[in-house]
C-alpha cells in the first residue's frame, strides 16, 4: 500500500538544512516502511547554487526565491530552517496561506509571532510542527503536548543553550573566566561570532516561552520572563558555589506559582547532587513534573545539523501520516484549543519568589558581617547559608550567602543596600538559587 512520495519544499540549506537531506537519504527506506510512503526534498532554497555542500542534493530543484517555495512550489509541506523573524515570518504565512502544512525549528520567530501564526494555520486547516524549536533533538515538545497529556504540569526546568551550559562547563573544570571559555566555545563553533543571542539569554527566553506555553497553555507571547545572562558569572562565584555544594547552570525555569505561572532564565544554582548539575558541556536537559507522573527528565543534544534534523524528521513523519489518513491535524500545535489560553496568569518578574546567591567583595573591616546582615534582617531575608573568605594579596574579602526564599522585589531592595554599604566594593556578584524541593 505505497503511497505517492511526500514531497518536502525545504527552506535554509544550512547546518540543520543539510543534515536534514542526509538523514533523509540515510534512512530513505526506513521512512517508508513506517510510513507507507517515501519523503523527498523536491525544492531547496539557496542563494548560491553552486556552493559545495555536505549533503547529495541529486533530483533537488534549487530555487534562488523561498517565496517561489512557501507561494507555488509543488509539494505537500514546507519547512523552514532560515531562523529570524523575516523573511521565516513571511514564508511561513504565504505557505499557510496556500494550505500547505510547515514544519520551523524558528523558536525566536514562534516566541515572537506564534499566536498569530497558529490562528492562521488553524484557519486554514493546516497544521505547523516545531519540535526542532526547542532542545534540538530531545523530543520535549511531543514530551509536554502528548507524552504528558495525562498531567497537569507543575514545574518545568531546564538547559535548553548548549552554549551557555558549554561556557559554565569550562569554567567549573577548567577554572578559566568567562572570557576564555566564550573565546574557546567560538572557535569550536559552539557560540557565534556574536554571542548575545545566547549568552544574554534570549535564545533561551524564547525556547521557554514555547514549552511554558504547551505546558500551562498561556500565550507564547506573554511576555513576563525574568531573564538574566551568564556574562557576569565569575570563576570566584563558581568556585563559592562549588564550596557550598552547588554547580552553576544556565537554568529556563517555569513552574506553577499559587495558580499563575513565573518565568525564569538565569544563571542559577543547582545543589550538586540533582541530575541537571551533572549534564555538562553543549548537552541540553529538562525536568518535567507532572501532578501524576512526578518528576520526569529528557537529555540529549540540543544542537546540531543531524541532531536537530532527527526533530524536524519526526515533525514530517507526523505531517505525512495527517496527510495520508486526511484528518486535518491530529492534536493542536500547542496541545490546547487557542480558546482555552488563559491571558493574565504570569507572576510579574518581582514578585516571582526565589532563593538567591550574592556574592560581596568588602574591606577587610570590623563590622562587615555586622553591617550585611542587619540588611538582610531588616527586609526579614534569611540567610540560609553563608561563607566568608579572607583576602588574598591584593584581592578583597569576600562574603558569599544564600538566602531564603524571598520575592524578587526584596531582593533586589536588599541588594541595593548592601551595594550602597561603604565596605562593599565594586565587582559584587548575584545569582538565582534553585533547590528543586516545590519552591
Ligand atoms: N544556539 C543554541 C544553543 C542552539 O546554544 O543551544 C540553537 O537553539
Amino acid at each position: 500500500m505505497k503511497g505517492e512520495p511526500v514531497k518536502v519544499g525545504l527552506l535554509g540549506l544550512g547546518t540543520v538544512g543539510s543534515g536534514l537531506v542526509r538523514l533523509l537519504e540515510r534512512n530513505r527506506a526506513e521512512y517508508a516502511r513506517r510510513l507507507g510512503r517515501e519523503i523527498i526534498v523536491t525544492h531547496a532554497y539557496t542563494r548560491d547554487a553552486s556552493r559545495q555542500r555536505d549533503c547529495n542534493l541529486a533530483g533537488v530543484t534549487l530555487v534562488k526565491d523561498p517565496m517561489a517555495i512557501a507561494r507555488e512550489a509543488p509539494v505537500d509541506v514546507v519547512v523552514e530552517l532560515l531562523g529570524g523573524i523575516s523573511p521565516a515570518r513571511e514564508l511561513i504565512s504565504a505557505a499557510i496561506a496556500r494550505g500547505k502544512p510547515v514544519v520551523t525549528g524558528n523558536k525566536a520567530l514562534l516566541a515572537a509571532d506564534g499566536d498569530r501564526l497558529f490562528a492562521a494555520a488553524r484557519e486554514k486547516g493546516v497544521g505547523i510542527a516545531f519540535e526542532a524549536s526547542v532542545a534540538g533533538g530531545i523530543p520535549i515538545i511531543r514530551v509536554l503536548r502528548e507524552g504528558l497529556a495525562g498531567n497537569r504540569i507543575e514545574s518545568l526546568a531546564g538547559i535548553i543553550n548548549g552554549t551557555c551550559n558549554y561556557i559554565l562547563t569550562q569554567m567549573t573544570q577548567h577554572q578559566v573566566d568567562f572570557a576564555t571559555a566564550l573565546a574557546e566555545a567560538q572557535a569550536l563553533g559552539y557560540a557565534e561570532a556574536d554571542p548575545g543571542f545566547d549568552v544574554d539569554g534570549n535564545d533561551a527566553g524564547h525556547k521557554l516561552a514555547i514549552l511554558a506555553s504547551l505546558a500551562f497553555g498561556i500565550p507564547l507571547s506573554g511576555g513576563g520572563v525574568l531573564l538574566a545572562g551568564i556574562r557576569g558569572v565569575t570563576a570566584r562565584d563558581i568556585q563559592l558555589a562549588g564550596e557550598l555544594g552547588y554547580r552553576v547552570k544556565a537554568l529556563a525555569i517555569a513552574k506553577l506559582s499559587g495558580g499563575r505561572v513565573e518565568l525564569r532564565v538565569q544563571p542559577t544554582l543547582v545543589p550538586v547532587e540533582h541530575l541537571l548539575a551533572k549534564v555538562d558541556g553543549v548537552l541540553n536537559a529538562v525536568i518535567v513534573k507532572g501532578d501524576a507522573v512526578g518528576e520526569t527528565g529528557y537529555y540529549g543534544r540540543g544542537a546540531g545539523g543531524d541532531a536537530t534534523a532527527s526533530a524536524v524528521v519526526a515533525d514530517l513523519l507526523e505531517i505525512a501520516r495527517e496527510i495520508g489518513s486526511g484528518a486535518k491535524f491530529r492534536a493542536q500545535p500547542l496541545g490546547f484549543d487557542p480558546a482555552a489560553v488563559r491571558t493574565a496568569a504570569i507572576v510579574p518578574p518581582a514578585e516571582i519568589e526565589s532563593a538567591h546567591y550574592v556574592c560581596l567583595r568588602v574591606a577587610d573591616t570590623p563590622g562587615v558581617l555586622k553591617g550585611i546582615t542587619s540588611i538582610l534582617a531588616e527586609l526579614e531575608i534569611s540567610i540560609e547559608a553563608i561563607l566568608q573568605k579572607e583576602p588574598k594579596g591584593k584581592e578583597d574579602a569576600t562574603v558569599a550567602i544564600i538566602t531564603s526564599v524571598v520575592t524578587q522585589a526584596r531582593f533586589d531592595a536588599a541588594l541595593a543596600k548592601l551595594l550602597a554599604l561603604p565596605f562593599v566594593r565594586p565587582g559584587s556578584t548575584h545569582l538565582g538559587v534553585e533547590h528543586f524541593n516545590g519552591k
